[in-house]
């Protein structure tokens, strides 16, 4: 059949059906993301922390639109599978020009809007944050160079991953920037970071046997 199978099958999909819940045929989303763990260098040691709980921390450049909402959107996500006292969930920038700010009110307006409350303070990226968490999950390849820069050993950059390439039908794209941007992009940003955190917490429900 033409069915992918196999580590890394979602980075080949072509034209295959997607993962949605109410999508039939097709790779189910726990086959997807037992092949969006096997490429992530974490594969093997989560949960590694003694208290047995999966740390992720979400990064952008301002930490004040797209990570602290696709941190609202996977700590949903991990709520509705019964799952909060198995995480610790942050997001963080890798500039600091935002410290201590709220999110963007436009990034605060659309995620109210669609149901998800978002109330964390921006702070820069630090060098034990590479120790503090197991997953550190960029929105572009712009914030992947900048972690690379700061971790200093193989590990810290295995635990480093862009956030759409837990999206099987995103292949890989990036969160666009929508602070400059007008419309819809911010809703953009929802949606992308919705789907991708759905991916994630699958693969590591499926990872840690949670
Ligand atoms: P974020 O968006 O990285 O998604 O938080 C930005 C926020 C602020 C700026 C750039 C991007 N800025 O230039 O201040």
């Amino acid at each position: 059949d033409g069915s992918t199978g196999g580590a890394g099958g979602h980075r080949e999909h072509d034209g295959a059906p997607g993962v949605g819940p109410d999508d039939g045929a097709g790779p189910s989303v726990d086959a997807w993301a037992e092949d969006a763990m096997a490429v992530h260098s974490s594969l093997g040691t989560v949960p590694r922390r003694s208290d047995g709980k999966v740390a992720v921390c979400f990064v952008c450049l301002g930490n004040i639109c797209r990570s602290p909402q696709a941190e609202g959107l996977f700590a949903r996500h991990v709520e509705r599978a019964g799952l909060a006292h198995r995480f610790e969930i942050d997001s963080a920038g890798t500039s600091g020009w935002h410290v201590g700010e709220l999110p963007d009110p436009r990034t605060r307006a659309t995620s109210a809007r669609l149901g998800v409350v978002l109330d964390s303070r921006s702070r820069p990226v630090v060098r034990q944050d590479f120790a503090r968490f197991d997953f550190i999950v960029a929105m572009d390849l712009s914030n992947i160079e900048a972690l690379m820069a700061m971790a200093d050993s193989e590990d810290a950059r295995g635990r480093i991953s862009l956030l759409r390439n837990w999206d099987a039908d995103a292949d890989g794209a990036e969160v666009p920037d929508p602070y400059y941007g007008e419309g819809d992009g911010f809703a953009k940003v929802f949606a992308m970071c919705d789907t991708a955190c759905a991916g994630l917490l699958a693969a590591i429900i499926t990872k840690a046997q949670l």
